[in-house]
């Protein structure tokens, strides 16, 4: 959630949301790059802070703690999950923003505690969109397409920075590598290793906010591939309409972003089949750090999660967060489209992604 007053406290974390450090980028590409996207990250936690204590804010959070709660219960009683869901944990995990901690699982506490933690606030600004972008993919909530993997649940708020209202009827793009670490939608990644192929379409789709500013998507948690920590894209379209086919049309790019995971929560994803399977090198969070050098930081690119079954991690894991955006900001020019999908199938479009600034 978009808690301002945690906003500030931000500024101790560590870059860990290196866009796309691919081994043949110079060292002052990715400089540049961190500079600015923590130009841009300063940018929107100011604009946030703007909105913080403002009665539309409280009423806002306050449903999304309701909502979150209700997912919570829903996805457990689908799965058939009945042992306890809250175990006592010591809060001073929270305290320190170096050792941050987003795991909700432990928690003793009111739904309110729970979902409205401290630790939630905005989420990665400005990023690349990244080379494997697709476009014209299916509205649905449910991409997983039968990838095996961890069940991930994520709910993303999108907050608008120029009315510090929720952002509705926005049409938010997700995709994710599989449990093996291949994406969907493109022949081969940059470093040439084959992918899912231009007619597969797992662990992407568009999902339109509802009034709350919210989108829920089912997927699995992602993998890893060669040197990227885990991650999931995000693109935030304004402006388009759903269209007969279930696709969406039109309009502009607001935001560009990614998410992360918290390091002992993709080690405990990556333990476990088929996540343990995938020979790729591993890049952890804090090695995507070191390649960051000494970037500073005013930003969460953490989701908060809990474990639906706390005893379980692969029986899923619901995930949630806030991104700020400006829904002024036209951010179009920086979509590079590796491929568009019609009725057809998926087809190469030849843009080149340049990676770097
Ligand atoms: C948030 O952090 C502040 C300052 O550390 C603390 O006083 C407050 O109780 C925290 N609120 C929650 C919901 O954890
Ligand atoms: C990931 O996708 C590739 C390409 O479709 C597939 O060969 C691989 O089995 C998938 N990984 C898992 C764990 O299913
Ligand atoms: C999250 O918290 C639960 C309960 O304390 C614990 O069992 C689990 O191992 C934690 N997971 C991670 C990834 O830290
Ligand atoms: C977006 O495009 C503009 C104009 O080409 C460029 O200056 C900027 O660095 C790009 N930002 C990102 C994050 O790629
Ligand atoms: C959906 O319809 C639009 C408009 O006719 C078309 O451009 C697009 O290619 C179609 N997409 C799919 C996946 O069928
Ligand atoms: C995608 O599927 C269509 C038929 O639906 C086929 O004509 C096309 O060759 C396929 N493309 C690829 C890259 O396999």
């Amino acid at each position: 959630m978009v808690n301002l007053s945690a906003v500030a406290a931000v500024a101790a974390l560590s870059t860990l949301a290196i866009a796309h450090p691919e081994p043949h980028r110079t060292h002052t590409q990715v400089k540049r790059e961190i500079e600015y996207r923590n130009a841009i990250a300063s940018q929107q936690t100011r604009s946030l802070e703007k909105c913080a204590g403002s009665e539309k804010m409280k009423r806002t959070q306050e449903r999304a703690i309701e909502r979150r709660a209700a997912t919570l219960q829903r996805l457990r009683k689908e799965r058939g999950i009945t042992n306890s869901i809250k175990h006592r944990r010591n809060l001073d995990d929270f305290v320190a923003w170096g050792n941050v901690n987003h795991n909700e699982t432990g928690i003793v506490a009111a739904d309110a505690d729970l979902f409205g933690a401290n630790t939630s606030c905005i989420l990665t600004p400005e990023t690349t969109i990244g080379p494997y972008f697709v476009s014209g993919e299916y509205i649905r909530a449910d991409v997983t397409e039968e990838q095996p993997g961890v069940p991930l649940h994520l709910e993303m708020q999108f907050i608008d920075t120029t009315t510090c209202e929720p952002l509705p009827e926005a049409f938010v793009d997700i995709w994710g590598c599989n449990a093996t670490g291949v994406y969907s939608g493109i022949g081969v990644s940059i470093d040439g290793s084959v992918q899912g192929g231009f007619n597969s379409t797992f662990l992407r789709g568009v999902q339109s906010t509802n009034v709350d500013g919210i989108v829920d998507f089912d997927t699995i948690f992602p993998g890893h591939y060669l040197g990227r920590t885990t991650h999931e894209h995000v693109v935030v379209h304004v402006g388009s309409k759903a269209l007969a086919n279930s696709t969406s049309t039109g309009g502009t790019v607001a935001h560009i972003g990614q998410l992360y995971f918290d390091e002992t929560l993709r080690s405990a994803v990556e333990a476990t089949a088929p996540y343990n399977t995938n020979t790729i090198a591993v890049t952890s969070n804090n090695e995507d750090r070191f390649s960051g050098g000494q970037a500073t930081n005013e930003y969460d690119p953490f989701v908060e999660y809990i474990y639906l079954d706390s005893s379980d991690i692969t029986a899923g894991i619901l995930a949630w967060g806030s991104i700020g955006v400006d829904s002024a900001a036209d951010r179009t020019v920086n979509v590079t489209r590796a491929a568009y999908l019609d009725a057809e199938g998926g087809h190469a479009t030849g843009e080149k992604y340049v990676s770097g600034l």
